[in-house]
């Protein structure tokens, strides 16, 4: 198998130089360059040296477009506005182009669908093999369980965090919702408190939890009349998006053009 050259845009920012790091460093894979927005500090500086490495002699640089001609696949955490934009440099090249940035909204998704026509395009809001792995797994249990089981996500996450539930316990809540054939925003159940009165059939309940420096714990119970199943997933380090995204750049460069995501990288 070739190596497979990594370009990253956005190459300043945490995950970016984490991109840097792995695509330096992991077998199978080049670095091929990487940029930020133009005009910014730093640019010129070693790549090596931005991902903690030693100098690896390429430089941090500004254009785009060189970027993704030197590149199999450009893989980018950065900001919206930028990641659309870029998305119009992978079709104008055919490159591949993964994308993880999230808030992303509706119009900006026809964006990435349009430049999907001539480029394959790998966006997920969770770059995670494992939780991408749990969502399908989830799908399938709520699919193949009665619907008298309840279903249940909780999730913990560090001190700091100032959303709840967090984007992937409802990332997870869809994926149940979807097995079950429901509407998650019928269905869902948050935040209990009080005077409730029983559970309401049918629903899909959400509890978080926040403390200490949890990366993010994310746990799916079913739960029947006398039995529980119980599927969860651990994040010990926000690696697992790059790591993610790295395998997601294997697998779309080359491929044809689409707006693909996690689940068809995984092939579930
Ligand atoms: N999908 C997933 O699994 C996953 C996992 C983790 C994070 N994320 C998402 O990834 C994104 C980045 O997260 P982060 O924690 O790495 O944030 P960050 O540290 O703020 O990095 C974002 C980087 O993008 C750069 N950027 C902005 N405009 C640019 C442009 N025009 N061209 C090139 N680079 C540009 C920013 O540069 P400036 O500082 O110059 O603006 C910054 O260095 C966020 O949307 C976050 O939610 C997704």
């Amino acid at each position: 198998m070739t190596d497979c050259r990594i370009g990253v845009a956005g190459a300043a920012g945490r995950m970016g130089r984490m991109l840097l790091r792995l695509a330096a460093t992991t077998p199978g894979f080049v670095l091929a360059g990487g940029v930020v927005r133009p005009g910014a500090d730093g640019i010129g500086a070693d790549l090596g040296r931005l991902a903690g490495l030693e100098p690896l002699g390429l430089t941090l640089g500004e254009d785009a477009e060189a970027l993704f001609a030197a590149s199999d696949a450009v893989v980018e955490f950065s900001a919206p506005a930028p990641s659309l934009a870029h998305a119009e440099l992978a079709a104008a090249t055919g490159k591949a182009h993964v994308i993880g940035t999230t808030g992303i909204d509706a119009a900006g998704q026809a964006r990435l669908a349009e430049a999907a026509r001539r480029a394959p395009i790998v966006f997920s809001a969770n770059m995670s093999l494992g939780v991408n792995l749990l969502a399908g797994l989830v799908a399938a249990v709520a699919r193949a369980l009665d619907p008298a089981w309840d279903i249940e996500i909780v999730e913990m996450h560090h001190r700091h965090k100032v959303d709840a539930p967090s984007g992937t316990a409802l990332l997870l809540g869809r994926a149940a919702a979807q097995g079950r054939g429901v509407d998650l925003d019928q269905a869902s159940e948050r935040g209990r408190d009080g005077l409730t009165g029983a559970r309401k059939p049918g629903a899909i309940g959400f509890a978080a939890l926040r403390g200490g420096d949890v990366v993010g714990e994310h746990s799916v119970i079913f739960a029947g009349e006398g039995e529980r199943i119980e599927l969860s997933h651990k994040a010990t380090g926000r690696e697992i998006f790059a790591r993610g995204a790295l395998a997601a750049a294997r697998w779309a460069a080359g491929r044809s053009p689409g707006l693909y995501s996690m689940k068809d990288v995984l092939g579930i």
